[in-house]
C-alpha cells in the first residue's frame, strides 16, 4: 500500500513556493503555465539527483560515456525519428469558451465519473470503445463519436458544444535564422533527448574506443507543447530528462531490457524512496509507442496518484536505421571479434529530472507532532538535501557568533551550508527541517571551553556533542549513508 503524508498536490506546491523551491515562470507577470523556475533550494535538489543520475550511468559503468548535444537539430532528425509525423495528441476545442482538450482524456474523466457513480457495466463498454478507438473510421473520428453519442460536456464551460477532433503535433516550431524555410525544413525545439544521442552514435563510436554492448547517457531540456499542463512540475511544456541508451546486440535485447528495468527501480529506491510508492507497469503490446518492442513505465505514487516517472523501453534498430535511411550513412557496427555486421538494438532508460524531484519531494514530506507541536519535515536522503548543515551560535553573543561563523566557513569548503542566528533556536530548527537540512550544529557557552558543538539530527531529533574540529567527518559520514 502507498503510503504518504500529503493530501494533496497544492500542500506541496504552497511548501516550494514559501521554501524557495520552485517558482511559476514570469510569476510578476501572472505567470507562464506549465513552465517553472527552480528557486536557491530547489536548484541544489536538482542538481544533487542530476549527480547521482550521472554517477550511477557513467562513473559505475566503464562502458557508458555522456554527451551533451544542441537542442537544435537538423530538420531531417524529427521526420526520421517518426516525431513530424507521430508526435501528435488528437484534440477537441470547446466553442464556447475556446479551451482545448485532449480527447481521449475527457473520455477518460467521464468514465472515471461513471464508475464512481456505481454504473461498472455502462464504464466498462466505454472503456472497450475507447481502446478500441481507431480501428472503426479512424481514431479522431472514433473519439469525436464517443463524445458526441455520450454528449459529454466541457468540464470548464459546461458546453456541449464541440469542434471536430484533430490530431495536435506536441513540438514547438521556431524561426530559425534569417530566411523564412519551408514546412519540411522546419526547426523544432526537440521534444526529446534522446535523437542528440543517436545522430552522435557513429561520433562516439569512432572516437570512445567501446564496443558493443555499451551505452550513451545524455541530461537536457525538452520541449512538448502538451495541452493538459495543470500538473504543476509533473507535466510541463519545458522539462529536463535524463536519458541513456544502450546499444547490444540483437537477440540480447530482452536481457539487457529485463537488466535494465531493474536496475533503474533500484536507482530509484537508492534515492531514498519507499518501496511501496514505487512500481513497474509494462506496457500491453497493443499501446506501445511507435518505436519500440517492449515498454515498461516506473510508476510513483504522486499526490496525483500512480504515475510515470520513467520509461524504459526497447527501441530495437528502429532510430539507428531510419537515420541510415534519412542521412545516407551506415550505422552497422563491426563486431571484430565474431566478424559480423548489424546496426545494434537499443534499450533506452527515460527518466524526467523534474518528475523525479517532484517525487522525492512527495516522498520526503513529513508532518509530525513534536512535543505537543506540530512540524513539517522533509526527509531527503542526505546525499540530495539542498542544504547539509545549518551553523548556529546559541545566541547572538559575538564570542559564539565568531566561532560559529568560523566553522560555517570551513565548512563550506566541501558543503552545502546555512549560518542562521535569528530567531530561537526551535524556530531555527523548524527552518531547517522545512528545507530537508539533515543536520544543524549549535555552537555554545560550553562548547567553548572544551572546543565541542552539539550536532541535531534533522529525523531523531538526537542531539550528539562532539569535537568541533570532527564536524566535518560526521558530515562527511551521515551524507555518504
Ligand atoms: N525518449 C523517450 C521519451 O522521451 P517519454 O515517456 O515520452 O519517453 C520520458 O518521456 C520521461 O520524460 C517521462 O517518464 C517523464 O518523466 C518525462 N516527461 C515526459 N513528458 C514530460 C512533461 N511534459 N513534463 C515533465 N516531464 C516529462
Amino acid at each position: 500500500m502507498p503510503v504518504s503524508h500529503l493530501k494533496s498536490l497544492d500542500t506541496l506546491v504552497s511548501l516550494c513556493k514559501s521554501r524557495g523551491f520552485i517558482f511559476q515562470s514570469s510569476e510578476i507577470y501572472g505567470g507562464l503555465s506549465a513552465v517553472y523556475d527552480y528557486g536557491p533550494l530547489g536548484v541544489e535538489l536538482k542538481r544533487n539527483i542530476q549527480s547521482e543520475w550521472w554517477k550511477a550511468m557513467t562513473q559505475a559503468h566503464d562502458n557508458i560515456v555522456g554527451v551533451d548535444a544542441a537542442i537544435f537539430m537538423h530538420p531531417k532528425v524529427w521526420h526520421a525519428s517518426g516525431h513530424v509525423e507521430g508526435f501528435n495528441d488528437p484534440m477537441i476545442d470547446d466553442k464556447q469558451s475556446k479551451k482545448r482538450y485532449r480527447a481521449d482524456m475527457l473520455i477518460e474523466q467521464y468514465i472515471l465519473k461513471i464508475r464512481e457513480k456505481g454504473d461498472q457495466e455502462k464504464a466498462d463498454t466505454l472503456q472497450q470503445l475507447l481502446d478500441s478507438a481507431g480501428t472503426r473510421k479512424g481514431l479522431c473520428e472514433d473519439l469525436h463519436e464517443i463524445i458526441m453519442d455520450e454528449k459529454i460536456i466541457a468540464p470548464d464551460s459546461g458546453a456541449f458544444d464541440w469542434t471536430e477532433v484533430r490530431q495536435f503535433n506536441l513540438m514547438f516550431k521556431t524561426h530559425y535564422g534569417a530566411v523564412t524555410k519551408e514546412d519540411d525544413e522546419a526547426i523544432y525545439l526537440r521534444p526529446e533527448t534522446a535523437q542528440g544521442i543517436f545522430v552522435n552514435y557513429k561520433n562516439v563510436l569512432d572516437t570512445a574506443r567501446v564496443q558493443v554492448p555499451f551505452g550513451i547517457a545524455q541530461i537536457g531540456k525538452a520541449f512538448r507543447n502538451e495541452v493538459v499542463a495543470r500538473q504543476f512540475v509533473f507535466r510541463m511544456r519545458e522539462f529536463e530528462q535524463m536519458e541513456m541508451q544502450y546499444f547490444v546486440e540483437p537477440g540480447t535485447d530482452d536481457g539487457e531490457y529485463e537488466k535494465w528495468l531493474e536496475a533503474r527501480l533500484e536507482w530509484h529506491k537508492s534515492m531514498g524512496v519507499r518501496p511501496e510508492n514505487l512500481r513497474v507497469s509494462p506496457h500491453p503490446e497493443d499501446k506501445l509507442a511507435h518505436y519500440a518492442r517492449a515498454a515498461a513505465d516506473i510508476q510513483y505514487h504522486y499526490p496525483i496518484g500512480w504515475q510515470e516517472v520513467e520509461g524504459i523501453h526497447n527501441r530495437t534498430d528502429f532510430d539507428l536505421s531510419r537515420h541510415q535511411e534519412f542521412s545516407g550513412k551506415k550505422m552497422e557496427y563491426f563486431d571484430q571479434k565474431n566478424q559480423k555486421r548489424y546496426i545494434p538494438y537499443v534499450i533506452e532508460t527515460s527518466v524526467g529530472l523534474d518528475r523525479t524531484t517532484l517525487m522525492i519531494l512527495s516522498d520526503a514530506y513529513r508532518e509530525e507532532e513534536v512535543e505537543g507541536e506540530s512540524r513539517t519535515v522533509l526527509k531527503l536522503h542526505p546525499k540530495l538535501a539542498p542544504v547539509k548543515a545549518g551553523v548556529f551560535p546559541l545566541i547572538k553573543k559575538p564570542e559564539l557568533k565568531e566561532v560559529a561563523a568560523k566553522l560555517d566557513r570551513d565548512l563550506r569548503k566541501e558543503f552545502t551550508t546555512q549560518y542562521d542566528e535569528a530567531g530561537s533556536i526551535g524556530k531555527r530548527y523548524r527552518r531547517q527541517d522545512e528545507a530537508g537540512t539533515p543536520f544543524c550544529i549549535t555552537v555554545d557557552f560550553d562548547g567553548l571551553e572544551d572546543q565541542t558543538v552539539t550536532v541535531r539530527h534533522r529525523d531523531t531529533m538526537k542531539q550528539d556533542r562532539i569535537a568541533l574540529d570532527q564536524v566535518a567527518s560526521v558530515l562527511r559520514d551521515g551524507i555518504h549513508i
